[in-house]
């Protein structure tokens, strides 16, 4: 495994969409052992291929440090409720904003072995699940906040609740 270079905001990478995946193959499965490799030093909880220079609509989340799960060509199927709170990218260092979300949903991807699952999260796996997909359409969570971005030092106690970075 590697570390991979994280592409920060302003990158036109970011803002492309990308390909599905129709097979897999020794290099998407080394670009996902990557990812989540610099995810956990980047101290995240998710990101998605285009932010280490991948144009495949792959992303890796992990909420609680203990729990990886792959989404290839991930897609939300159905949505529920609302949250606000804070969230930041590890595309965009050091910054948070409060973003609205659902609170609830349902999502179809593939896994590693490429066979199609089903999956229902709330809360912050929700929401790493909306930014992620954002990516994979070339979609930034800065274009979705409401207010001004804040410097993740000035949250101070307000960070205890949320500011994870995907
Ligand atoms: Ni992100």
């Amino acid at each position: 495994m590697a570390l991979r270079t994280i592409r920060e905001y302003g990158d036109e990478i970011l803002t492309k969409p990308c390909k599905q995946v129709k097979l897999m193959t020794p290099m998407l499965s080394m670009l996902i052992d990557d990812m989540f490799e610099t995810m956990y030093e980047s101290g995240g909880v998710g990101l998605a291929a285009p932010q280490v220079g991948s144009l495949k609509r792959v992303c890796v989340i992990d909420v609680t440090g203990e729990d990886p799960y792959v989404f290839i060509n991930p897609e939300i199927i159905e949505t529920d409720g609302e949250q606000e709170g804070y969230e930041g990218c590890l595309s965009l260092p050091g910054k948070s904003g409060i973003v609205k979300r659902p609170a609830h949903v349902k999502v179809r991807a593939l896994d590693r072995k490429m066979q199609p699952f089903e999956l229902e999260a709330d809360d912050l796996f929700a929401r790493a699940i909306c930014h992620e997909t954002d990516h994979l359409d070339g979609k930034m969570y800065v274009d979705l906040v409401e207010g001004e971005l804040v410097n993740n030092e000035d949250l101070e106690l307000e960070s205890e609740a949320g500011s994870e970075s995907e």
